[in-house]
């Protein structure tokens, strides 16, 4: 969602500002702006849509300020117009500030401003008190400002602020949504996303709840909630600039789907010895530990969400224990049964979305272990868990996730049977094949991504529909919701996702000559079941896409389309089958001339509620 970039330094910061928030795009938003201390003054440009529409603003200014902020706003209380977009400044223009988060008794503080100190807001933002408070408390020190304001502020409030009385420096506090700071060789930064600063940092400090930065351009200074200066251990980036740029890929999207092969090969190498045994990083999982628990309850969002249902299926399958999958918005208020004996297991890929974050915290409150499995080192997520398991999917730019969804299978697939060999629930020689299976999915996905061309014809010719049916049995339901969420993101067509065995109790009824179904037949042990389900849509005329193993022979006499995945056991089909899904959708949205990358309304990392 909104994205913060900061710098003071040596170098010009509207141009290291505005090259940050490009970084920050993927996130999502609808207006975006900059402040500078521009020859002793505050200067504010801010523009509604695109950052082009600020940088058209812009261009032709001699800017030569070298301390600034700026910010992509996703628009929550206002609309997003110029005036709403920030930063924001105080009445007297001296202070200016950028925002992420939800200042939840925003109302209480602009209605004491306005009264005591007959501040007239300009905006319709909660953000805009913070300027307000800013500027009536700033007496000469922004650091003693900013430790007055937050004391007055509840909600989540992470935000950079510049004074025009300070012409050298820039401070930040983190209340809940990420903040990270650098120091380069020639400026200082920080910014609520490391993508945005891969170009000018090597290294980064990850700033925890509470904790205010403060930089000029020699310095960069860390503070704990009671004002002690802290010596923080840096970051080492692992990422660099090439992964975050297109590569000659006309989308995001497209070198995400195709950089699989690379990000299960990479999350796998770290996690399989030379012996063949499975290494949890540093997890201790002990089979003590695994006979305490009697269930394991898996929270995540949108698509972690659906690797999280595989993981279901997987974990129950291998390790045999109980395992509930639950979407984080209903989890977190449902006072849901979770103790000392649950192992709680978060998946996300950004690690700071908040309903996951909250969802983790209501469980450790209740007592439960926590282990996650995230994409971005050091992100909430992963700083407030007990373990971590990292998918080393390396940065994720496009609002459809895809990437970052194989590589959770492959943690989750690796936890399975990590616990399964420990608590004995599989024998030896189903544990080395099944990690001799892991080991060959990189070739096969690559030799998946090489049938590309059949999917974009069929996207050729389907493209104008407007409703799209997935359906599958076991493990395969999972990979139809994924599927239908992965087009409704990208391409705008309306689609439904069901287990097919519940096509019977309701959908069917929708079935007609041409309707489309993208039906999932890979499950050996369900395949006369689900047979029997597109039998019954293909007696409706329903135009079916079956995705099925290579080899089958059948699935062609009932079915328009087939797509066919290398041959591999039931429970690792979903690595192979999610890559035509995704696939499809990408070339559906780019027949409809979709903007694929940046999926109106959609936001990459959902840090509000
Ligand atoms: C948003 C994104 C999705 C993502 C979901 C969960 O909705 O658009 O692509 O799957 O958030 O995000 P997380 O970072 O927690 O995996």
């Amino acid at each position: 969602m909104c994205g913060i970039v900061g710098c003071t330094g040596r170098d010009k910061a509207s141009d290291m500002i505005i090259d940050g928030l490009k970084k920050l795009e993927y996130r999502g938003y609808d207006s975006a702006g900059i402040a500078l201390l521009e020859r002793g003054k505050v200067l504010v440009k801010k523009k509604e849509g695109r950052i082009s529409n600020l940088e058209k603003e812009i261009s032709g200014e001699r800017f030569t300020a070298t301390t600034g902020i700026g910010h992509t706003r996703w628009a929550t209380h206002g609309s997003p117009t110029d005036v709403n977009a920030h930063p924001h400044t105080s009445q007297d223009g001296r202070i200016a500030i950028v925002h992420n988060g939800i200042i939840e008794n925003y109302q209480d503080l602009r209605k004491k401003l306005e009264k005591k100190y007959g501040i007239e807001f300009r905006t319709d933002t909660d953000s805009e008190v913070i300027a307000q408070l800013l500027g009536v408390l700033y007496e000469g020190e922004l650091e003693s400002a900013v430790r007055k304001a937050v004391k007055m502020m509840e909600g989540a409030y992470t935000f950079g602020a510049i004074a025009q009385d300070e012409p050298d420096k820039l401070v930040a506090y983190r209340k809940d949504t990420p903040l990270i700071a650098g120091m380069g060789e020639r400026n200082c930064f920080i910014a609520s996303d490391m993508t945005a600063l891969l170009k000018y940092l090597d290294e980064i400090y990850l700033i925890d709840n509470g904790e205010m930065v403060v930089e000029t351009p020699d310095s960069l200074r860390i503070y704990s909630p009671d004002g002690k200066e802290i010596n923080k251990k840096p970051l080492k980036i692992t990422w660099n600039q090439e992964d975050a740029e297109r590569g000659g890929y006309p989308h995001f999207m497209l070198k995400e789907i195709h950089e699989q092969p690379k990000a299960i090969k990479e999350t796998l190498a770290r996690r399989i010895g030379r012996n063949g045994k499975i290494k949890l990083d540093g997890i201790h999982l002990t089979l003590k530990d695994l006979q305490k628990f009697n269930k394991i309850c898996i929270v995540a969002c949108g698509t972690a969400y659906h690797a999280g249902l595989v993981g279901k299926y997987i974990i129950e399958q291998m390790a045999r224990i109980p395992v509930e999958t639950d979407v984080a918005s209903e989890f977190r208020y449902r006072d849901p049964f979770v103790d000392e004996k649950t192992l709680f297991i978060a998946i996300s890929q950004s690690g700071e979305t908040l309903d996951t974050l909250m969802s983790l915290r209501e469980a450790k409150n209740k007592g439960a272990r926590i282990l996650s499995i995230v994409n971005v080192v050091g992100s909430s997520v992963a700083r407030e868990s007990d373990d971590v398991f990292y998918t080393w999917a390396g940065p994720e730019i496009a609002v459809a996730s895809t990437k970052a969804f194989t590589t959770q299978l492959v943690c989750l697939y690796l936890l399975a049977l990590y616990m399964a060999d420990l608590k004995g629930t599989v024998t030896k020689e189903y544990y080395n094949s099944m990690v001799s299976d892991l080991k060959g999915l990189p070739d096969k996905a690559k030799r998946v991504l090489r049938k590309e061309g059949q999917i974009e014809s069929m996207a050729k010719l389907l493209y104008n529909r407007d409703n799209i049916f997935f359906i599958g049995r076991g493990i395969d339901s999972s990979l139809s919701y994924e599927g239908s969420l992965k087009l409704k993101e990208v391409s705008y067509i309306n689609s439904f996702a069901t287990a097919a065995g519940e096509l019977k109790h309701g959908p069917i009824a929708l079935m007609e000559p041409e309707t489309t179904v993208i039906a999932l037949a890979t499950q050996d042990r369900l395949y006369d079941k689900m047979f029997a389900n597109m039998e019954e849509i293909n007696a409706r005329h329903a135009h079916i896409v079956a995705i099925v193993k290579s080899g089958d022979k059948k699935a062609k006499t009932v079915a328009r389309d087939v797509f066919t995945i290398p041959k591999c056991r039931d429970e690792l089909t979903p690595m192979l089958s999610i890559i035509p899904l995704q696939l499809f959708a990408y070339f559906m949205a780019r027949e409809r001339g979709e903007n694929i990358d940046k999926p109106r309304n959609l936001a990459k990392s959902v840090t509000v509620e």
